[in-house]
């Protein structure tokens, strides 16, 4: 049979999956690391199910020569991880931890030697603790200015070999319930990030962010809903990606919010848009719309309660991913487009024998990577997808209950065994094709 290439992803797709320092490493009081803000709220009891804590998570830190392998197994081709800002500087900001900086040294070492191209997130949600105390975290803007200054420090140890750099994840979700200041300071982050990332440069690098967007997907593919979607994407993504992109807070934005505004200036506005070389999109759901005769002209569809779930509740909408790459390119232009994170979470069963057999998720990654296929045959500028996650880990407030891994973590023994799903992914990347 005659294979259209249409059907293929390009040979230069990037083929990745994600994970997070504080998410998988464990070892928190190892090597010189000080605690940063998620150990302090592993310590409040009840905050976290089941009381579980990042403390000893998948042992990343001592066992990563063994992820690797199996990354390498799987034909991943990238691996998106995070540095654990208080195990390189323990205060946040002063003196660096010689060890803590080793290690991601001999990480980083160890993907290139086995193929597998780095791409580093700068911050990931775990802000040492030494910075939330010293300056009320996030609240201050001298909090935006230490990640500028890490991000330098992080580029000038490790830029030499990693080209592919992300400065924040999901401002969208850790400033969740916040003041809109808060969400402007996170954002400043990013944009001192940026800054300092290339300042600390030792080669061209390929720097933007993972942002968990809200993708709405038109009920059915006729211009007037494919049109309401579009516009739906201008609200719920108002807070956060459009002022990265456009160095403003849009009318979409000032529409929805009206009080208890961001003190900003036109200088910080400037540094948040500072131009990204990419867009990172974490996606997990999304919602329906179709037009309507109102002020916004469209409106979002309730999904009944007998629409497909993950183990969390969230709905499974792969068309979203497709109406998000769409929507990147109607609204940003031909940013090059990676989605960042993608994955769901299952009741994943070990059977006797050890396998996980889990026919769900394989569902989920065949259906969105068909819909990522079809953007990329549709000639959108989407240049790779990284899976959440690599393996089973610590789900923040869900503990170790959510299990999202292609590899499946054994708690107890700290054992890998690759899921059905991985084998899956693995074959779909050899093919370049969805299977
Ligand atoms: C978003 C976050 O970036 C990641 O840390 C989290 O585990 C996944 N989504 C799943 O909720």
């Amino acid at each position: 049979m005659q294979i259209t290439t249409s059907t293929h992803f390009p040979a230069d797709f990037v083929w990745g999956t994600a994970t997070a320092a504080y998410q998988i490493e464990g070892a928190v009081a190892e090597d010189g690391r000080a605690p940063s803000i998620w150990d302090t709220n592993c310590l409040k009891p009840g905050f976290i199910k089941n009381n579980d804590s990042g403390e000893r998570a998948c042992d990343h830190y001592h066992r990563y020569k063994e992820d690797v392998a199996i990354m390498r197994s799987l034909h991943l081709n990238a691996y998106r991880f995070s540095l654990s800002w208080s195990r390189i500087l323990p205060d946040g900001e002063g003196g660096l931890n010689p060890k803590g900086v080793d290690f991601y040294d001999r990480l980083i070492d160890e993907l290139l030697a086995n193929g597998i191209t780095p791409w580093v997130t700068c911050y990931h949600w775990d802000l040492p603790q030494a910075l939330e105390d010293k300056y009320g975290g996030w609240k201050s803007k001298e909090v935006s200015k230490r990640l500028g200054d890490f991000a330098q420090r992080v580029a000038e140890l490790y830029s030499d070999r990693v080209k592919n750099w992300i400065t924040t994840n999901e401002i969208h979700v850790f400033t969740m319930g916040q003041p809109l200041q808060i969400v402007h300071n996170a954002l400043l982050g990013h944009g001192h990030a940026l800054a300092g990332l290339r300042a600390g440069a030792k080669q061209p690098l390929n720097a933007g962010f993972a942002e968990a967007l809200w993708s709405e997907h038109p009920v059915y593919d006729t211009p007037e809903h494919i049109a309401a979607a579009s516009r739906a994407f201008k609200y719920s993504n108002a807070r956060i990606t459009f002022p990265i992109f456009e160095g403003k807070y849009s009318d979409e934005y000032f529409e929805q919010y009206k009080e208890n505004l961001p003190e900003t200036t036109d200088e910080e506005m400037k540094v948040i848009g500072t131009p990204v070389d990419f867009a990172g999109y974490n996606i997990y759901s999304g919602s329906v719309v179709r037009a309507a005769d109102n002020a916004r002209g469209y409106e979002v569809i309730d999904f009944p309660a007998s629409y497909p779930k993950n183990q969390l509740g969230w709905n499974i909408a792969p068309r979203s991913i497709y109406s998000l790459i769409k929507h990147s390119q109607d609204h940003f232009g031909d940013v090059p487009v990676y989605i960042t994170e993608n994955g769901m979470t299952a009741n994943d069963k070990e059977q006797r024998n050890g396998e996980v057999l889990d026919i769900d998720r394989i569902e989920f990654l065949r259906e969105h990577l068909a819909h990522v296929q079809r953007a990329h045959a549709d000639g959108l500028p989407i240049k790779g997808y990284f899976h959440w996650s690599f393996m089973d880990n610590f789900e923040w407030m869900e503990g170790f209950s959510a299990r999202f891994g292609l590899v499946r973590t054994n708690y107890r023994t700290m054992e890998r065994t690759v899921k059905l799903s991985g084998k899956y992914y693995a074959e779909v990347i050899k093919a370049g094709r969805v299977l």
